[in-house]
Order: structure tokens, then sequence, then C-alpha cells
């Protein structure tokens, strides 16, 4: 049985001078997660925003999953500080060298559940033996950094074969998908073994938010 599909409004498509507001119009809207995303300078070339954020929107009153995108090239350094300020669930990337085992481990351990990530020019091998580790793993369909990039249709074959591993072995993690996302590319996620869709420049600039969350629930 697939996994019902989800969808994550990505906050960085928000109006950034009113960051609640905007999360409040994605979960009125009724999407379940908003997605989160945190940028170095460094890892990837674009800022964004810091734990302070998520606990200023936890205290604004936002109940919404927070599912947290770590985009750094320390990650380790910063995952307590992101579940204390309210992260459900952070992803680390794959690319950079640290210990992803430990740290996968330490986020468990403060209460949040975790996920791996990789870039479009990462090969699905490289985050294999992570599976049974995982809540998620997300595959990025454009590199990170931006939004409002074009879907890279190159990336189906990796969900594919990422979807056929959870299946063969019987695992039950979610299979994330985030850059370029709208309902088109998302139907295209879905039959290649997607649950869970990022969505930031389609969702933000939908005019009905709504008919657009109850379309991503039925696909
Ligand atoms: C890109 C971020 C995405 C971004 C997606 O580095 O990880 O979450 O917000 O934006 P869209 O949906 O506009 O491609
Ligand atoms: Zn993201």
């Amino acid at each position: 049985m697939p996994n019902v599909p989800v969808l994550a409004p990505s906050l960085l498509a928000g109006d950034h001078g009113a960051l609640a507001a905007s999360a409040k119009i994605a979960a009125e809207a009724g999407a379940p997660w908003l997605h989160l995303d945190i940028m170095d300078g460094h890892f990837v070339p674009n800022l964004t925003f810091g734990p302070e954020t998520l606990a200023a929107l936890r205290r604004a009153g936002l109940k919404t999953f927070f599912d947290t995108h770590l985009m750094l090239s320390e990650p380790h350094r910063y995952v307590e500080a992101f579940a204390k300020a309210g992260a459900n669930l952070i992803s680390i990337h794959i690319e950079p060298a640290y210990d992803h085992r430990a740290t996968l481990a330490r986020i468990r351990e403060l209460g949040c559940q975790c996920g791996i990530v990789l870039n479009p020019d990462t090969p699905a091998a490289a985050i294999e033996p992570f599976l049974g580790l995982v809540d998620l793993v997300l595959v990025m369909t454009v590199q990170p950094g931006f939004g409002g990039q074009p879907f890279r249709a190159d990336m189906l074959p990796k969900l594919r074969e990422i979807d056929g591993w959870r299946q063969t072995r019987g695992l039950n993690f979610r299979l994330e998908v985030d850059g370029g996302i709208d309902l088109t590319t998302a139907a295209q996620c879905r039959a290649a073994g997607t649950d869970t869709f990022v969505a930031g420049t389609s969702f933000f600039k939908a005019a009905d938010k709504a008919t657009f969350a109850v379309a991503v629930s039925k696909l």
C-alpha cells in the first residue's frame, strides 16, 4: 500500500517579512506539513533563517508538522537547536563530510524524525546504506539554493530506484521531492513512487491554495 500523499509548502516562497502569516496561509489551505529551508551560504550559495524563526512560528500558534531541510556544511552542529525550536523532522544532506550515521541517531534521540537528502548529481547508491535508518529520503529535483527553478525530469529514474529498494526491503520511509514541483510534475513523481511533495513557488502563486492542497492529496 503506497503512503498517502502529503503536501509540504516551502516557506522559502512565502513573504519573508511576514513568515508566520505565510505559514498560516499554508496551514489553513489544508497542507499538513510546512517545509523549512535552512541555508548557510556555504553548502548552498544563499542564506535563509535559523532555529529562532521556527520557535517564533510555534509561538505564533503554528501546529503543522515542521519538515526541516538543513542545507548546511555542518548540520550536526545545529540539529539540537532545530529540535528544541520545534522541528518535527530534520533532514540532512549526504554530500558534506561529517558523521551522517551519528547525526541521524542524534536527531532521533532528540525526539524528531530524521531524513537524508541527495542532490541531483548524487547517485542513489550514496544514500543506500542509510535507508534502514531514516523516516524520509528527500530527492532534490533542482540544485538546492533557490526557489523557482525548473523540475529535473532526469530525477525520475532515481525516484523509481529508491522506491524499488523500499518495496523489496519492506521499508516504509517517506520519499519526498523538492524543487520545481507543481501539479504536473508532482503527478510524474507520484507515478515514480513519491509520497511527499514540497511546493514553493507553485503553491504560493496558486490563486486557490485549498484546491491545490486537495489536488495533491488525491495524487
Ligand atoms: C531549494 C529548496 C526548495 C525550494 C523549492 O533549495 O530546497 O525547498 O523552496 O522551491 P520551488 O518549489 O519554487 O522550486
Ligand atoms: Zn527544501
